[in-house]
């Protein structure tokens, strides 16, 4: 089965490219793409500390750019992860009627590291801390979906 999972935080330019990034060098028969609940950054790639953060791992996320979620996206992917609870609520009051489509938090697949979501590094600028658990609930979520 082929897997098609959208990754949603605010911006787009920090947390969702990064698990886009990561999860796709760990899956990459998977169909990925991120996106943000605020069309602030459309059409930027990803947040320059970040990026070198994830490059100090061996993660590339020099091709992605921003985009802003939409309601089309509940219809384009089978499963779309939030990192924060605020992303869960943007993305649920866009809800087709009728869609069910799965909607969670990206730490649920990270249960092991006790976290109830990704901090945004924007503010707390822990690049690493969210790279992290970023690859702790990849991991988790490969191991979901069977690779
Ligand atoms: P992200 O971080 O949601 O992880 O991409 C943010 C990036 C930019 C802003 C907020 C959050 N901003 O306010 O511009």
């Amino acid at each position: 089965m082929s897997h098609r999972i959208l990754f949603v935080c605010l911006g787009n330019i920090c947390r969702s490219p990064a698990a886009e990034g990561v999860f796709r060098a760990l899956m990459p028969n998977a169909r990925t793409d991120s996106a943000g609940t605020a069309g602030w950054h459309v059409g930027k790639p990803p947040y320059g500390p970040m990026q070198a953060a994830a490059a100090a791992r061996g993660i590339d996320l020099s091709d992605l750019r921003a985009r802003q979620f939409s309601a089309g996206d509940f219809t384009r992917f089978d499963l779309i992860l939030g990192m924060d609870a605020e992303n869960l609520a943007e993305i649920e009051a866009l809800r087709p009627a009728g869609n069910t489509t799965p909607v969670r938090l990206f730490t649920e697949f990270a249960l092991e590291t006790g976290a109830t979501h990704v901090p945004d590094p924007y503010y707390t600028r822990d690049f690493d801390g969210a790279l992290d658990l970023i690859e702790a609930a990849s991991a988790g979520l490969a191991r979901h979906l069977g690779q």
